[in-house]
């Protein structure tokens, strides 16, 4: 089969090549890769830290080529997304047939593998915030992928919607349409305390946020993306008789259990159009390499899918 490999002599840092087809355990379906996405933390990072030939992605879409041996999960034909540590970069992956999600037929495979990552995320973590029904969420580094995702399931939800960004100007009428009541640049104009943030932008963004909390509220620290260090100011974690309790929690996909569930949830509200995967860029996966450095720049407001083969 062909794959991305990692190649960090290509540009961005992989280049389709020649590999050996993947053999599936006996729990593990054999599913052939229709598209695929690109996150942050791969682009940033991943890439990076992997040796020269790791095949690597967490985000795919495709169809059940060979259902697993032990007659576990999908049967063949069946369109599923994955999310897995490794291996979606390529035309075929194993994967355990447990935690596949089984998506709607018809779907765009393409909106389909801009989930895994990205809207399981934002999915689990507005549950780790808690009941949002009739109450305020902030989401930072909103123009993002995850950040989209977090503001139309918050809205969804039926939470009060704050969106951060860092643009406005030029992403601010893009929110608003997701279901953002409020779109704003800094924490600090945040006008009313709010119950729950999720933050995916860490560093003076978290620390601020932190103080937009009510009393009650939590944050819930999600991503890193300006990759600066939170220095919380003397007296910042002080509980007031106004403020006796807020809550900072940390947060990590992978510790969060089998996805097939909420990941066929997401799907479903993709087939009947209350979701938008908000793909900002899509191309053949020979162009790669394009996407990678696209977000590696910022250029790139959305999610970056690969349409494979
Ligand atoms: N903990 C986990 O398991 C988990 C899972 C998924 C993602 N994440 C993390 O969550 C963050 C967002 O992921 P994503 O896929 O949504 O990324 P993305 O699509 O690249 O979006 C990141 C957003 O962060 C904001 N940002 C602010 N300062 C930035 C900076 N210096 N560099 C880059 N972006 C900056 C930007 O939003 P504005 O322009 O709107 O300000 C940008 O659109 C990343 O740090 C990622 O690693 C963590």
């Amino acid at each position: 089969m062909r794959a991305l490999v990692v190649d960090h002599a290509a540009p961005g840092g992989v280049r389709l090549s020649a590999v050996e087809d993947p053999e599936p355990a006996r729990d593990e379906a054999l599913v052939r890769v229709r598209a695929v996405s690109v996150n942050f933390g791969e682009a940033v990072g991943g890439i990076d830290e992997a040796d020269d030939g790791t095949v690597l992605g967490w985000d795919a879409a495709g169809i059940v080529e060979r259902a697993a041996a032990d007659g576990s999960g999908p049967a063949v034909g069946t369109p599923v997304i994955s999310l897995g540590a490794a291996g979606a970069w390529a035309e075929l992956r194993a994967v355990r047939a447990d935690t596949l999600a089984v998506a709607p037929p018809g779907t765009d495979p393409g909106a389909l593998a801009a989930l895994p990552v990205a809207g399981f995320t934002a999915l689990r973590a507005l549950h780790e915030a808690g009941p949002i029904l009739g109450r305020r969420v902030l989401v930072t580094g909103a123009s993002g992928g995850v950040g989209r995702f977090t503001v139309q399931l918050a809205r969804l939800g039926g939470a009060h919607v704050t969106a951060l960004t860092s643009g406005v100007d030029t992403h601010g009428a893009e929110l608003r349409s997701l279901g953002a009541h409020d779109v704003v640049g800094e924490p600090r104009d945040v006008l009313h305390r709010v119950d729950a943030v999720i933050d995916l932008v860490g560093g003076a963004t978290l620390v601020d946020s932190f103080e937009q909390l009510a009393d009650n509220g939590v944050l819930v620290a999600v991503g890193h993306a300006a990759g600066l260090p939170e220095r919380f100011p003397h007296g910042s974690l002080f509980g007031t008789p106004d403020r006796p309790r807020r809550r900072l929690v940390t947060f990590h996909t992978a510790g969060q259990g089998n996805p097939a569930g909420d990941l066929g949830w997401l799907a479903r509200q993709v087939h009947d159009g209350l979701l938008d995967p908000q793909i900002a860029w899509r191309g053949p996966w020979a162009a790669a390499g394009e996407v990678i450095e696209g977000l590696r720049e910022r250029r790139i407001h959305g999610k970056a899918v690969l349409d494979v083969g």
